[in-house]
């Protein structure tokens, strides 16, 4: 099993490109089903769950074929709609499929995907979205089928702006008979990303990035070119791994708007910045605690905040985290308490009393986001760190420890 080896307390500067987003990707990727054709991807990311999905659209009939950062996928030869057991397991990402399948082949069999790292993961608002706009769905056994003779369209009112339902229900209500209209619908780029990868395709949607969209269904769809935005959580990561060394950094090929909740965040911390038109440069200042509550975009993304968690266990004073999205997601405190972190954890919050510096210890990634909490604290902690469960981490980050390194960072992968 990989490591990281770190020694820390090596300012980071310089320049960053941050990657294609994989929380663009996936859904994109699955959108390729709903056509029959060669669909060009550019600018997606190396990583372990583009990997996990490239190998579900094989199996279901694909043909993939990756040159450098552009993927093309040939979906003329899909014929199956069902994604065996252990994929589901393997990558909850893969519900993303059901929309797409359900849509183009108007049948879809999958496994559920169970409980993850961070907490149960439900799928009932996909579930409630598909059944919305026509299709019938059974669940036995522990599987999910669902079929439709017609796709309709519907209105569908989500309790919660889930990502992946609002995706799904676009996919799938692209090629219904009617329209759609989807209400307190999910606002994250990444959806507006995938509108419009779909409209490229012949689809009719607006309002991505709104909390109401509206599908107009179409009879067919064709393959299209698009490029991937960037990765807001990987800028994030970077922004904040910049803070937290005391360095001095710029984030490249990113859209500074869409990471202003955490570009706010990182200014009430104490860091400095600057924003162009497709960059961020940050350095950092006097640190100090601050109050932050994850929420859906465009408030505080959970998926940052462990790598906050982190970074303010060195702010001076006491900050409040809380974790609104997920039941279970700091893992990583246990970890970051072995490196000398004051950190107390009530519910759904986390109270964390800043100290002088952390010290290297040997620490294991939970999961992916608290992963990259651990390898923000080793390279600002004294000393030297291994972080074990690296696989985690390579997941959600393309070439972490490369780009770290061409930072300044002193980072090996053994
Ligand atoms: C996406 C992101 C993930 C991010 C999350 C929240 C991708 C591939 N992943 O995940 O990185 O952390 O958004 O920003 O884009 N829920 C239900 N029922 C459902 C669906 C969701 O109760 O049917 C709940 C979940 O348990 C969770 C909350 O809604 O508590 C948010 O989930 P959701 O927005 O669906 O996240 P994902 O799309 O899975």
């Amino acid at each position: 099993m990989e490591k990281f080896i770190v020694k820390g307390e090596v300012q980071l500067c310089g320049n960053v490109r941050i990657s294609g987003a994989k929380n663009a990707t996936l859904p994109i990727m699955a959108a390729t089903l709903l056509c029959s054709g060669i669909s060009v991807i550019h600018d997606v990311p190396y990583l372990r769950d583009i990997q996990a999905m490239q190998d579900i659209l094989i199996l279901l009939g694909a043909k993939i074929r990756r040159q450098g950062h552009t993927m093309l996928i040939d979906t003329s030869n899909v014929s199956k709609v069902e994604i065996p057991e252990h994929l589901m397991r393997e990558m909850r990402a893969s519900v993303f499929l059901m929309g797409p399948l359900l849509g183009r082949f108007r049948k879809v069999r999958l496994s559920y995907p169970g409980g993850c790292a961070i907490g149960p993961r439900p799928i009932n608002l996909h579930i409630k979205a598909l059944e919305k706009i026509g299709a019938i769905v059974d669940e036995s056994f522990g599987f999910i089928d669902a079929e439709a003779k017609e796709l309709t369209g519907g209105e569908i009112n989500f309790d919660f702006p889930s990502v992946g339902a609002t995706e799904n229900a676009m996919m799938a209500a692209a090629l219904a008979k009617g329209t759609t209209i989807i209400r307190n619908a999910a606002r994250e780029p990444e959806i507006a990303d995938l509108q419009a990868i779909l409209n490229k395709m012949g689809a009719r949607i607006n309002g991505a990035g709104t909390d109401t969209i509206r599908v107009d269904g179409v009879a067919r769809l064709v393959p299209a070119e698009h490029t991937v935005m960037f990765d807001r959580i990987e800028a994030g990561t970077f922004l904040t791994a910049g803070v937290m060394t005391r360095g001095d950094i710029v984030v490249e090929n990113v859209v500074p708007e869409y990471l202003f909740s955490i570009t706010d965040k990182l200014q009430d911390i104490g860091a400095k910045i600057i924003t162009g038109k497709d960059y961020i440069r940050i350095k950092a200042g006097e640190l100090r605690g601050v109050d932050i509550k994850t929420l859906p975009y465009p408030g505080f993304p959970t998926d940052l905040q462990a790598p906050m968690l982190s970074l303010v266990t060195i702010a001076k004073g006491t900050s409040i985290i809380t974790e609104t999205i997920f039941e279970n997601r700091f893992k990583h405190v246990d970890e970051l308490t072995r490196m000398g972190a004051k950190i107390k954890v009530e519910g759904r919050t986390a109270i964390i009393r800043g100290v002088e510096k952390l010290t290297g210890a040997i620490v294991a990634a939970p999961d992916l986001r608290a992963g990259s909490a651990l390898v923000l604290a080793a390279l600002a902690a004294e000393g030297t760190s291994e972080i074990e469960q690296v696989y985690h981490i390579e997941r959600g980050y393309e070439n972490i420890d490369k780009k770290m390194q061409a930072l300044g960072a002193n980072i090996v992968k053994l």
